[in-house]
């Protein structure tokens, strides 16, 4: 798409019917912009506010920048009937061999783990809204923060060695300034559908350095742990099962309850090969985890999306129960009665959350991966008694160690099963603490 002439854009909100004008122009920045948009113009049926994205400085600004209406910033557009918004947003990140790894979301709840687990490896540059928040991680690891809200379009500037999401990145904000840049990537964020168009955006920018999309359940650790039973298998397998204890007791942070949301909403999966939808919170199993007894039902992963493809899995199942059958029973017991169809909007969320979103003081991960096919079953359960929280980082970690691997990474997308050697992976877990039971 050809550039149009560039121009300077002051007043990024226009307000064109009644409404909160003196506060929108009040946020007004000024930008060189051309007059190409690269992104078509969306509309927030809530409050009527649209929005567009253009070119900014020969770089796809992927200006689209406002999550939610509330995203404009909360609060000061609950007036307004029709407005267009026009923003310009350049963040620029540099490739940078010797300098801090880029952890966004830096010292949230699985951000900390992963802080604890990299800072022996590289200097780290953690971001999010509150940088004094970090301060403790500043103390104890020296390193640096600084305020990156995702939300904001003042521009962020940094120059890195690697990049890791450790925060929903819903515009894809974080993914498109790093590939933009050539840095290496890696994302523990995203959920099946936002994943989805995350390959999609990274591939039309044809990356310079690896992306590596770790989001599977754990960072990615299910799928590689599947992709070493697999290994052991000569390389085949018919059908994938995972199934999840979510220790009642463990801790995790408020980001993550959007993922929750998820159980409103019917996904695809393959079964023998062919595509089938599956609604989430049914076709329940009863496994033997870690020696405990767990209903489990279906929730929608990522790596049930790219076993298939990547490691030709004709089925691939991920299964999640609570450590107390009475919260499981609950959670089925909202699902019959239909709270995740009927509430699924911004009244109900509280409610909805409220039964997905207690966090505790901490508690064990456990995951049992059940590899099937000719010869078979192959199993292994894996336990990380600090919890869900710090196997995510290893995941991410494991993740960054691969992606700043001279001889190993390549340019691209790529995927956790994908390792070159994930049996050794497998090997290496013990050494972080977690435990690999083998049947
Ligand atoms: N793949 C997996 O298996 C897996 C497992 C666990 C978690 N996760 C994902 O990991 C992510 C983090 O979870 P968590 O439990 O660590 O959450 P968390 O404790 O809430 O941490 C989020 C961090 O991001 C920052 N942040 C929040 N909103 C931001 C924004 N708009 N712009 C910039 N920074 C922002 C927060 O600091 P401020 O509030 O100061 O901004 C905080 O440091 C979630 O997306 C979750 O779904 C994935």
């Amino acid at each position: 798409m050809p550039d149009g002439p560039a121009v300077t854009v002051i007043a990024p909100m226009r307000i064109a019917a009644a409404g909160s004008r003196r506060r929108a122009i009040a946020r007004s920045t000024e930008h060189q912009v051309s007059t190409t948009p690269v992104a078509p113009r969306l509309r927030c049926p809530r409050l009527a506010v649209s929005w567009r994205g253009y070119r900014l400085g020969g770089r796809c600004a992927h200006a689209v920048a406002i999550p939610s209406c509330r995203g404009v910033r909360a609060g000061t557009v609950n007036n307004i009937g029709q407005m267009t918004y026009i923003l310009a947003m350049a963040d620029t990140l540099t490739r940078d061999h010797e300098g801090p790894v880029l952890i966004v979301g830096g010292y949230g709840t699985v951000g900390s783990a992963l802080t604890e687990l990299a800072a022996p490896h590289w200097p780290l540059l953690l971001t999010g809204r509150n940088p004094e928040k970090g301060a403790v991680l500043v103390d104890k690891h020296g390193a640096t923060v600084r305020r990156w809200d995702l939300t904001d379009p003042a521009p962020f500037r940094a120059a890195v060695r690697a990049v890791i999401g450790t925060v929903n990145d819903p515009i894809d904000r974080v993914l498109t300034a790093a590939v933009g840049a050539g840095v290496p990537y890696v994302d523990i964020t995203r959920w099946t559908s936002r994943m989805t168009r995350a390959i999609a955006v990274a591939a039309v920018m044809k990356p310079r350095a690896p992306v590596l999309f770790s989001s599977a359940w754990m960072g990615g650790i299910t799928s590689v742990v599947a992709a070493a039973l697999i290994a052991e298998r000569g390389g085949a397998a018919a059908s994938v099962d995972i199934a999840v204890r979510w220790d009642m007791n463990d801790m995790a942070g408020i980001d993550s309850v959007d993922f929750m949301d998820r159980l409103g909403y019917d996904y695809e999966v393959r079964r023998g090969g062919l595509p089938v939808t599956v609604a989430p919170l049914t076709d329940p199993r009863i496994v033997n985890i870690a020696g405990s007894r767990t209903k489990v039902v279906r929730i929608d992963t990522p790596e049930q999306l790219t076993l298939p493809i990547t490691l030709d899995v004709g089925t691939v199942s991920t299964r999640l129960g609570f450590s107390s059958g009475a919260a499981t029973t609950a959670l089925l017991a909202a699902k019959k009665a239909g709270l995740f169809r009927w509430g699924k909007g911004d009244r109900w969320t509280s409610v909805r959350r409220s039964l997905l979103y207690s966090p505790g003081e901490g508690g064990n991960a456990e995951i049992r991966v059940d590899v099937d096919g000719e010869g078979g079953r192959t199993s292994a359960t894996v336990v990380d008694p600090r919890g869900q929280a710090h196997l995510t980082a290893l995941g991410g970690f494991l993740g960054l160690r691969r992606v700043l691997d001279p001889t190993g990474s390549e340019p691209g997308v790529t995927y956790p099963e994908l390792h070159p050697d994930p049996a050794s992976i497998l090997r290496s877990l013990p050494e972080h603490g977690v435990e690999v039971l083998r049947e």
